[in-house]
């Protein structure tokens, strides 16, 4: 065997002999050749076997080996005639380490969706999906990065809660030692504390809902980023998200370009992704939807169709601010000059995306907050810590909570959430 390399690294090997190690993921025969297109996680590399070079046994080999089997290629690494950037291994030996016990059930032929969502486990070694997670990938450390960079504290948010945050209507309930608790819907409630220790906070890690909707936008568990910041207000709050998201895109343009092009993404609509993003408030956006011929009115909430076609009109990211707060959540604080408006904004990805952010300015009286626990119906002792954070030194604070799925989704141009996280959970999949 000779030194082991990841078929990534090739470009720094070329003419000299190295060993892959990874799994079959197609073939390809023509007589006097073999075309093993090799994956190892880190990209794909075609193996050719000449039957020349080799012995016949091996070239035999060669000609037996299946889809998935579990390999080691030996050979030298040159640079493809005429594909430059791409390298190959000319290959001297093959070494099968575990063929399949039986036939890979996904075959390069077209699989409906369930079927390949129940075999999600084998799915995510075909080349969209390693794509699409490679690029949440880096969508997630561009994330981490920015916040890091940017002075914020890192404040994990538990997962067991004793309340609701965005709602009771889609609580994840269970049992907690005999007390009923429930899956987090968002850390928010625990930033604006953190916000009060360290300034600046984030948090990252799974949020539940138990949606009842099956749409290309909901999961069951997402993944959701969610900064807030001590003495910000909305529009501070509209400038952090709109920097954020600017870096996080570049990121992927400038280290994922590969894997966009195994998408076929159309990178123009990222490239526009710019400073300023337009801002509207929702009176205008209704004016936007009636335009379109899509009757709404005032005090009408966005669900999917509504945002795609708010969103359509624009060639950016937008930010659609000040809705009605009867809307809204019960912490959002409400706008001085008009108290029927949440001091609020969503951001919609352009191209039909919908939201991807969802964030405001928090109530910082303690009265005023006390009475929409009440209002909303919300039982007032699991809430006694969060109105601490006003009777101790209130200030003015904002922030925002990022999807994750939501936004590999825009950022690969898939039209459904379900391939952009690992093992999805929704509606009707728990498995695998
Ligand atoms: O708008 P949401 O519900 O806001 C909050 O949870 C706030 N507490 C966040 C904050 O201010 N700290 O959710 C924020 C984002 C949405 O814009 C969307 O991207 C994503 O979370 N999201 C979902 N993604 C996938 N499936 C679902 N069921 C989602 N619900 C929300
Ligand atoms: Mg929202």
């Amino acid at each position: 065997m000779s030194k082991v390399v990841r078929v990534g690294e090739l470009a720094s090997h070329v003419g000299e002999r190295v060993t892959l190690q990874g799994w079959l993921y197609n073939k390809r025969s023509s007589g006097k050749l073999h075309f093993l297109e090799v994956r190892d996680g880190s990209g794909l590399c075609q193996c050719v076997m000449f039957k020349g070079d080799v012995p016949a046994e091996t070239f035999a080999h060669g000609d037996r080996v299946q889809q998935e089997s579990a390999l080691r290629v030996t050979g030298i690494v040159r640079e493809h005639a005429k594909l430059q950037g791409t390298f190959e291994l000319g290959v001297s030996e093959l070494e099968v380490l575990a063929a399949p016990t039986a036939e890979y059930p996904i075959s390069p032929k077209d699989h409906g969706t369930d079927f390949l969502m129940d075999h999600r486990h084998l799915w995510l070694r075909s080349r969209r999906q390693w794509a699409i997670l490679r690029i949440r990938h880096e969508i997630i450390s561009a994330v981490r990065d920015y916040f890091d960079k940017h002075d914020f504290t890192l404040v994990d948010a538990p997962i067991f809660t004793p309340s609701a945050c965005e709602g009771t209507s889609n609580l994840f309930e269970t049992d907690y030692h005999g007390e009923p608790a429930y899956l987090t819907q968002s850390g928010q409630l625990y930033m604006e504390a953190a916000a009060a220790a360290f300034g600046k906070a984030y948090c990252f890690g799974p949020t539940f809902r138990a949606e009842k909707s099956k749409t290309r936008r909901h999961l069951a568990e997402f993944w959701m980023v969610e900064p807030e910041v001590a003495f910000m207000d909305l529009e501070g709050d509209m400038n952090l998200a709109e920097d954020f998201l600017c870096s996080v895109v570049q990121r992927v343009l400038s280290e994922r370009r590969k894997e966009l092009e195994v998408l076929e993404r159309n990178t123009s609509f990222l490239e526009k992704v710019q400073k300023p993003f337009p801002r509207i408030t929702y009176h205008r956006a209704i004016e936007i939807l009636n335009a379109a011929g899509h009757e709404a009115k005032v005090g009408d909430d966005f669900g999917g169709d509504e945002e795609t076609i708010i969103s359509k009109e624009f060639d950016r990211p937008l930010m659609v601010h000040h809705y009605p707060i009867d809307l809204k959540a019960f912490y959002f604080k409400r706008d001085a000059s008009d108290p029927s408006l949440a001091l609020n904004m969503d951001v919609l990805a352009p191209e039909g995306y919908g939201e991807i952010i969802g964030g405001g300015q928090r109530e910082d009286d303690l009265v005023r907050l006390e009475h929409a626990i009440e209002t909303h119906g919300l039982p007032r002792a699991p809430f006694e810590w969060y109105l601490d954070v006003r009777r101790y030194g209130s200030f003015p604070h904002a922030g925002f909570g990022l999807g994750i799925e939501r936004s590999v989704a825009w950022i690969c141009g898939l039209p459904h959430v379900r391939e952009t996280i690992p093992f999805p959970r929704m509606l009707n999949r728990l498995s695998p």
